[in-house]
């Protein structure tokens, strides 16, 4: 599913190459987080795989706020830079939130910034953030639409559960978050016909949660005490409920970092204009 969209997106990039416009995303990972480091190597690979020029900043764990602004005001003025992506967590001593709100809404390819948040709630936007994109767009894939059904959102992040949300919303579904100060999470979840989980829980969903027949979407990652990776929802007692569950891995993270190619190529095309 992700590689098809990998492959629209290689399709649009190489028109535009042959336009001379060469979509390019720069991506900036502070410090040593291995799994950071994992998802960084990731998006590069696909930046190759796509025809997309990538251009990676590894920066020491001791860079300033500063350093860390300065070099984002120089890819926000460089042409040749179509999108900007700030890997996080960063580290604990510098400001997320100023370093996103000085990302060019126009190169913010994870659709963070406050400006393009907005343009989302107003479903007017550029760009939205990979990981519900790529949601909506396995949905789509399967020929589920979300019009008239129970979709219920477990978490309520910024990267995911608030604009997962709008976007079944949009699409016509009734919605509902939950979190971890819902009164009664497994009566909620048990109305769902769409369950998508990001609530950064290993294997906190189970069976006994889910309809009969629903559509179970895990976004999490998460290591358990073996080390194995592993969903937000327990797979074994899910599998026997849904209709539809995606694995962990293998199921959301290759269609989020497919949506990133998606806006890198939307970005060269919007910043070509
Ligand atoms: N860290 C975890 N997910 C993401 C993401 O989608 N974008 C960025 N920039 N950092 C992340």
């Amino acid at each position: 599913m992700a590689v098809k969209v990998k492959q629209q997106q290689k399709e649009a990039a190489d028109a535009l190459k042959a336009k001379g416009i060469t979509p390019c995303l720069a991506v900036v990972i502070v410090g040593e987080d291995p799994a950071s480091k994992v998802y960084v190597a990731g998006k590069i690979r696909d930046c190759g795989e796509v025809g997309i020029e990538s251009r990676e900043y590894a920066l020491p764990e001791a860079t300033t706020q500063e350093e860390l602004l300065a070099l984002v005001e120089k890819l926000n003025a460089d042409d040749t830079v179509s999108g900007i992506l700030v890997q996080l967590p960063l580290p604990k001593h510098l400001d997320e939130k100023a370093i996103i709100n000085t990302i060019a809404p126009n190169k913010d390819v994870d659709a963070f910034h406050p400006a393009n948040v907005g343009r989302i709630m107003i479903g007017d936007y550029d760009f939205l953030p990979c990981t519900p994109a790529g949601v909506m767009e396995l949905l789509k894939e399967y020929e589920i639409d979300p019009t008239g059904k129970e979709c219920v959102v477990v978490g309520r992040s910024n990267i995911v559960g608030k604009p997962q949300a709008m976007l079944l919303l949009h699409q016509n579904g009734t919605v509902t978050v939950c979190h971890s100060r819902t009164k009664d999470l497994k009566e909620v979840t048990l109305r769902a016909d769409i369950l998508v989980v990001a609530i950064g829980r290993g294997e906190f969903i189970t069976g006994d949660m889910i309809k009969e027949g629903a559509v179970v979407i895990d976004v999490g990652m998460n290591r358990n005490s073996a080390g194995k990776l592993v969903g937000d929802v327990e797979f074994s007692s899910a599998e026997k409920k849904a209709s539809y569950i995606t694995p962990v891995p293998g199921g959301v993270g290759p269609m989020t970092r497919a949506i990133l190619m998606k806006n890198t190529v939307k970005a060269a095309e919007l910043n070509a204009k």
